[in-house]
């Protein structure tokens, strides 16, 4: 076979003088089997009943997780192309939160069809070419295939962020964490005329502690590893709270530079202690004028925040503190409070002011406490999630499950249209391409069959990840398609082969869409490397 192979290149090259070296074929060969190789370690991963995998890194962290993106940036791959597959799964979670491990899997499919069309003789740069015509006609279909969405139908939006949970390890409780993700979506949404939702409005919180199922959205801030400063007995509740959000210090100047002063008599002492305590006092009146009565102050790494003086006086006046809060919380925290972060005690104002209804710090099961800010003014612009979860392993899949359901939402508000699931549409672009390749002449025609043909994996892969005899479902899915059921697919729970529509099982036209384009993309530049040159 290899020596078959082997002379008919040679008798190629012979006649046409400018077939490729053997190096090159080489080289094309390792590439896609490099690349190959990574879409089969996601490969069992895909759909509701596909595995987990349980990454390990080198400090000793482990994570489980569905997700193909978080899969392939755990793993460390080095091979340059094999490496282009991570990046269209980095850049499908990007464009659209979902699909990551399709696109991933849909890649491998065709790198394997251009084996077999560039064994059958047929020029890379034309397999290129068709590919292109096939995606064109496959984005067609699938843009065909679309049913309208309405943002003001929720249950159908709630549909579509259970098929994106329904893979996951946290799937069970997606009749709670799906609704979540969609009002979470449709509050800081404007329905008429978004086109795109901003997820930094959307605070995801974790907290240990309860289970999944305890979860909840928050209109207004939560803090989950911050605590009220309860020096000296301050307040820890505050109804029509008056909020400061500051930047500047509460405690003693430092000086610029490194400075010592020798103190040697104890006038000199009570002088620098009575100037320390007159300062901090200073603040605090400043503070307290405003009719300010919680305040959040941002860490310092120069010196203390704030020290045990101010949080006395703080204290005394009532005034609830917050201490701690980082740099990058500030821009959420201004918006949904409509506060003014502060830099200078100058120009703190009472117009700088946010207000909440109530300020509340509640016990979070045991010993744990978080802070809750709710009634803020600006409801309707950012949303938080406290998401709850009994051991740090299923946290942090919910938190990844949550972003897929949220970015499946976003999906909808983009482009307001769906397509149904289980591999209807994989399938329906496999048996439309392949009677559209009927149609055509050339080399094109080949592609698009196999191009066609490679989709079909994805059924099969669902089918097989699910224990079905996965020839006997994808030749009856195939059967069901020709025979012009356009929305028939594999209905993994129930075993059987069904109308997804009627089902419900929906996913939203730019999730598929995408992982389509950006696979293709990607074969299309790896077919076209012809060399590997190092450089230094
Ligand atoms: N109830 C269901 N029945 C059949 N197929 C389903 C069902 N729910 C989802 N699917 C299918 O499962 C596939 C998605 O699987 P999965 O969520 O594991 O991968 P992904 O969305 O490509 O990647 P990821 O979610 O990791 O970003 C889609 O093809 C979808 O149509
Ligand atoms: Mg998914």
């Amino acid at each position: 076979m290899e020596g078959g192979a082997k002379a008919l290149a040679f008798q190629q090259r012979d006649i046409g003088g400018k077939m490729d070296s053997e190096k090159t074929k080489d080289i094309r060969s390792t590439n896609i089997i490099a690349a190959r190789a990574v879409s089969d370690v996601v490969r069992t991963s895909l759909g509701p009943r596909g595995m987990d995998k349980m990454i390990q890194d080198s400090k000793g962290h482990v994570l489980i997780t569905n997700d193909g993106a978080t899969i392939l940036k755990q793993m460390e791959v080095i091979h340059p192309t094999a490496r282009m597959l991570v990046e269209i799964s980095k850049a499908q979670d990007i464009e659209a939160g979902d699909g990551t491990t399709s696109v991933v899997v849909i890649a491998g499919a065709l790198l394997r069809a251009c084996q077999d069309l560039i064994e059958k003789g047929i020029h890379p740069s034309s397999i290129s070419e068709g590919f292109a015509v096939a995606l064109n006609k496959a984005v067609e279909i699938i843009e065909s295939m679309g049913q309208p969405v309405d943002l003001n139908n929720r249950q159908q939006l709630i549909e579509n962020a259970i098929t994106s949970l329904s893979s996951k390890v946290v799937s069970q409780h997606s009749d709670l964490l799906a609704p979540m993700a969609v009002d979470a979506v449709l509050r800081i949404i404007d329905k008429e005329n978004d086109t795109n939702v901003d997820l930094r409005d959307i605070n995801v919180s974790k907290k240990l502690g309860g289970t999944v199922d305890d979860s909840e959205l928050i209109d207004g801030l939560v803090f989950v590893d911050k605590k009220v400063s309860h020096f000296a007995g301050g307040p820890s509740k505050i109804t029509n709270a008056k909020i400061g959000l500051i930047q500047f210090c509460l405690s003693a100047p430092k000086t610029d530079m490194e400075n010592n002063v020798v103190v040697h008599d104890y006038t000199a002492m009570d002088r620098i202690l009575k100037e320390e305590r007159k300062y901090i006092l200073d603040l605090v009146k400043k503070v307290c004028q405003t009719g300010c009565n919680v305040i959040l102050i941002q860490k310092s790494i120069l010196r203390d925040a704030v020290n045990e003086l101010a949080l006395h006086f703080l204290a005394k006046k009532n005034v609830m503190v917050i201490k701690d809060i980082d740099r990058d919380q500030i821009d959420f925290i201004s918006k949904t409070l409509l506060a003014t972060p502060v830099a200078h005690i100058d120009h703190f104002t009472a117009d700088k002011l946010g207000t909440a209804g109530l300020v509340e710090e509640v016990n979070a099961g045991g010993e744990r406490k978080i802070v809750k800010i709710t009634g803020c003014p600006n409801q309707g612009k950012t949303v938080s999630i406290l998401l709850r979860g009994s051991n740090q392993l299923v946290l942090d899949e919910a938190e990844r499950s949550l972003h897929d359901a949220l970015c499946v939402v976003r999906a909808l508000v983009k482009k307001r249209s769906l397509v149904p699931g289980g591999a209807a549409v994989e399938m329906e672009v496999a048996q439309k391409l392949q009677a559209h390749s009927r149609e055509i002449y050339g080399s094109d025609s080949y592609c698009v069959r196999l191009y066609g043909e490679a989709l079909e994996l994805i059924p099969y892969t669902l089918a097989e990840n699910a224990g079905m005899d996965p020839i006997n479902f994808v030749t009856e899915l195939r059967n069901r398609h020709i025979a012009g059921e356009r929305y028939a697919g594999l209905n993994v729970k129930k075993n059987t082969i069904l109308n997804m529509l009627e089902e419900n099982v929906v996913q939203p036209s730019l999730v598929s869409i995408s992982a389509l384009t950006l696979a293709t993309e990607c074969v299309r530049m790896i077919l076209k490397i012809d060399d590997i040159v190092l450089s230094r």
